[in-house]
This record gives C-alpha cells, structure tokens and sequence, in this order.
C-alpha cells in the first residue's frame, strides 16, 4: 500500500462523529491539521486544503488534506491528497497554494528532503482534476539553486502562486544571510520553469525571522502582502510574542515594496498562516489556521488538533483592511431573536440567547455612560465554565480570557488590544463548539479564539458597569 493509500484508509477508519468536531469551521476529519493550503476555486467548488498528520494529534511528516465547499460552511471531505513518499519530499510536503491551467489544477507545494547534506526546501508541483493529484516527475521546479547564494536552503518554503497577464508568479518565505525575514519572488511563463525575480519586502530588522506563509494580492488598488513572521517582540498592544500575522503596504515598483508599513491582522489568541482566494464574483476570501503554535490549548486526549478560521470576505476602507465572516453564514441563520431597544444596567440574560453554535450581533445606541460591558460566552451555569470579552469604554480597551473555558495547559489565556479610534458600535461573534471569533463595527477589527469548553457551556450573558442601550439580534447555524 503507498503512503497516500494508507492515510485515506487510516481517516476512513477513524473519521470522527460530526458532533465531535467543529459545527460550522473546517477541521480534520481525524488528526492534526494546521495551514490553510492551497485555497482556490476550480471546478465549481472551493477547494482548501490543509496540513495534515492524520495519525494522532500532533505535528507529524506532513500530508494534504483535501475538502471541497459550495457555501463555506459545509466542507465535503475529498480526503487527503499529498503523502511524504518521494525523495524530494519524504520529510514533509509543506505549505502551498493552488491554481487553474488548461482545465487542470495545479498544487504547488514545499517539498522538504534530509539527507547527510542536511535539509533542503524546495517548491514542487502536483497537478490534478479537483480529486486525484500527480506529483510531477521533475520535481521539484524551484529547486534551491534558483535562489540567490546565502539564502537559507532549509527556510525557503510556502509558495503563493498567481497569474498576471500570460505570466505566473510565485512568492516564497525566506531567510536571508543575516538570520532575517523576506518574502522572494520568482515568475514562469508555464509553471513548470521558474526564474527568481526579487525580494518583494524584506524584515530590516524590525519583523522577525522567518517569514511564514506570504500571500501577495490587491485589493481594491492597493498592493497587499500577507505573511507569519517568526519570533516577533510585541509592541506595545501589537504584535503579540513569538509567531504573527501581519499585513503590509507601501511603495510598490517593479514588484517589489520600497517601504512598508505593517499592522496586526487578528487581534485574538489564534490566528496563522492565513490565505485568500480570489472567488470569481470578485470577492476576496481569506482564511486563516485558527491555533498558535505558541500557544497550543488542545488537549492531549481530544482525538483531533486545530480547525480553520471562519473564512472572511477581506476589502480595504480608509486605508485598513477589513474583515467579516462570508455572507453565506447569512444563508444558514435560523431561529432568530431581535431585540430592540434594550436598555442593560447591570446584567442581561434572555433564555432564547444560548447556543454553541451560533452568532451574535449587539448594536450600540447609547454607551455614554457605560464604563465597562463583559460579555460573557460558553457559559455554564454554575460559573465554572466561561470566556469573556470585556470592553473598558474609558480606557477603549478589549480584553479577550479565555481562563475558565476549560484549559489545563499553561497557554495564553488573556489578549488585551486597542479597540478602533472611533468606538465600538457593534460586536458581532460567531461561537462554535470549539472557537469565539468576534468582529468589530463590522469588519474593522477581529479576534479570534479557539476554546476547548465543554459543550453544555452554552449560556450568554452581558454585564455592565455603567448602563448602555443596545439592538441586539441572535441566530443558530443550521449546519
Ligand atoms: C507554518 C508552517 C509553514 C510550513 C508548515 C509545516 O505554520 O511552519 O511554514 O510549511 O507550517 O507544517
């Protein structure tokens, strides 16, 4: 049996129940996942894949998982798609992308090889129909002597691939000579042979080491790079300690960024190696691994690690990028409760508020004289179970705890940022059995959280310091 054979027999004897895994975000079937992979529209559906170690619920030698979705909310599982099983990539078939050519779909994805000369990373292709994959005989097509000497040959991973015109770029993570972060740049005219171009944005010392997963697109006019850069010092209430996402614009000739400026992408807890795709409506989809390396709360006996953030519809306004969960979730909104008008001084509770799977949206009227408002989610009732969002409105401070929401591990429990300039006029969240993700006046700012609370936590409660007047409506996802 090969690689490939054993690990779609493995997830098909093991497949978790539905009600064990996420109700409405992408997870594995079994295993372990991390990286959005190869997130591309072809044949109809979107395709994402992702990271995979299907074999227990840890980081193992990578593998591709492969789920397709009409409407982003529920994920046919294609099961995986890459295994470890050449030479070039026996130690791991690491992150990448995928793209439409001559009616076939193309992987391209990190193939990483050990030997006596050390590791190497190298880009390779697969090519397929949307089911089975091919890995090309010449792998791999941007082998480590296309980039420039002093370049690490062990950090040179997770490419991004798009078409311009007839021509086909690629950018790639890398470390340079010094020990620091770049994203490079290579274009084809066929994907199959590749020539390196530039360094499109470069750490200068200022964002960390490596840098993880980029992905170069514009939006709305503007040129966007996304990357995770590696061992990033917080400053101030940015750029939490260790891995970040972050997004960066600037001067951009001859693709290349002369200057940049860079800003936080996610606010919360968990948030990696996002990715977008382009859908053919036009609307830009982005998606991110909902887990931090730095700060893993799965527990050891859950049968599976990791899930997908819920993907986002990314556009900019006034010069930020904005953010909000894809209008199909609208699509799947049942058993609605709106309240107008609601005046909360002290605590509110509605019983027809509850819900673990399930979305939220207060709308604020009056908030001058509101100090603080705790939101209070998966909830049990005998207060052993919780995760709050506070708002400090003099301070315009958020603070994510995540303390009581069932952690045993000695992970980041707490994030605290800036709330928006302006306020806050609305906070919308979607909870799903193991993650709170909350958007701000729709779209400006996002944190998102992965829980591990158990089920029957399910109650919501606000509570203030100070009294505000809110509309506030609720639904469940029929998933
Ligand atoms: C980011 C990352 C990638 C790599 C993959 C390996 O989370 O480290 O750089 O390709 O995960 O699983």
């Amino acid at each position: 049996m090969t690689k490939l054979e054993k690990a779609k027999q493995y997830e098909k004897e093991h497949q978790l129940s539905e009600d064990q895994l996420p109700a409405f975000h992408y997870a594995a079937p079994i295993g372990w996942i991390n990286d959005p992979n190869g997130f591309s529209f072809f044949d109809g559906k979107v395709h994402l894949f992702a990271q995979y170690h299907p074999y227990n619920n840890q980081w193992g030698p990578m593998h591709w998982l492969h789920q397709t979705t009409e409407n982003f909310i529920d994920w046919t599982l294609e099961g995986c798609a890459l295994a470890p099983d050449q030479d070039y990539d026996h130690a791991g078939v690491f992150s990448g992308s995928a793209i439409e050519k001559d009616g076939k779909h193309f992987l391209m994805y990190t193939g990483v090889r050990k030997d006596e000369n050390g590791e190497f990373q190298q880009q390779c292709l697969a090519i397929g129909d949307g089911k089975n994959y091919e890995k090309l005989k010449n792998n791999p097509v941007i082998p480590t002597s296309l980039i420039p000497q002093g370049f690490s040959e062990i950090h040179f991973r997770d490419p991004k691939v798009w078409k311009e015109g007839d021509r086909y770029f690629v950018v790639c993570g890398s470390l340079d000579e010094k020990g620091q972060g770049q994203a490079i740049l290579f274009s084809s005219d066929d994907l199959m042979n590749w020539k390196f171009e530039n360094v499109m944005a470069h750490s200068k010392g200022t964002f960390g080491s490596m840098w993880e997963c980029p992905d170069f697109f514009e939006l709305d006019g503007t040129p966007i790079l996304m990357f995770s850069p590696q061992d990033m010092r917080a400053k101030g209430l940015e750029f939490h300690n260790g891995h970040n996402s972050v997004w960066l614009t600037g001067p951009f000739e001859n693709h290349q960024f002369k200057d940049f400026t860079a800003h936080s992408l996610d606010y919360g807890l968990d948030f990696y190696a996002p990715q977008s795709v382009l859908l053919p409506d036009g609307r830009r989809v982005m998606i991110a691994w909902m887990a931090s390396w730095d700060n893993p709360i799965f527990k050891k006996d859950f049968d599976f690690a990791g899930q997908m953030t819920f993907p986002r519809e990314i556009w900019m306004q006034e010069g930020k990028l904005m953010q909000k969960p894809v209008r199909e979730l609208e699509e799947n909104r049942i058993n609605p409760v709106h309240l107008s008008d609601i005046k909360i001084d002290g605590t509110f509770k509605n019983e027809k508020i509850a819900g673990r799977c399930s979305e939220l949206i207060i709308r604020f009227k009056e908030t001058q004289n509101l100090s603080a408002l705790i939101l209070g989610l998966a909830k049990s009732e005998k207060e052993e179970f919780e995760s709050t969002l506070t708002w400090y409105t003099h301070q315009n401070l958020l603070e994510f705890d995540r303390t009581w929401s069932g952690m045993t591990s000695d992970s980041n429990a707490i994030r605290r940022a800036k709330a928006p300039e302006g306020g806050i006029q609305e906070i919308r969240v979607l909870i799903d059995r193991f993650s709170i993700e909350i958007f701000i006046n729709d779209g400006e700012m996002v944190m998102s959280n992965a829980i591990t609370t158990p089920i029957f936590a399910d109650e919501i409660e606000i509570e203030t310091i100070g009294s505000c007047k809110a509309d506030i409506d609720f639904y469940t996802i029929q998933t």
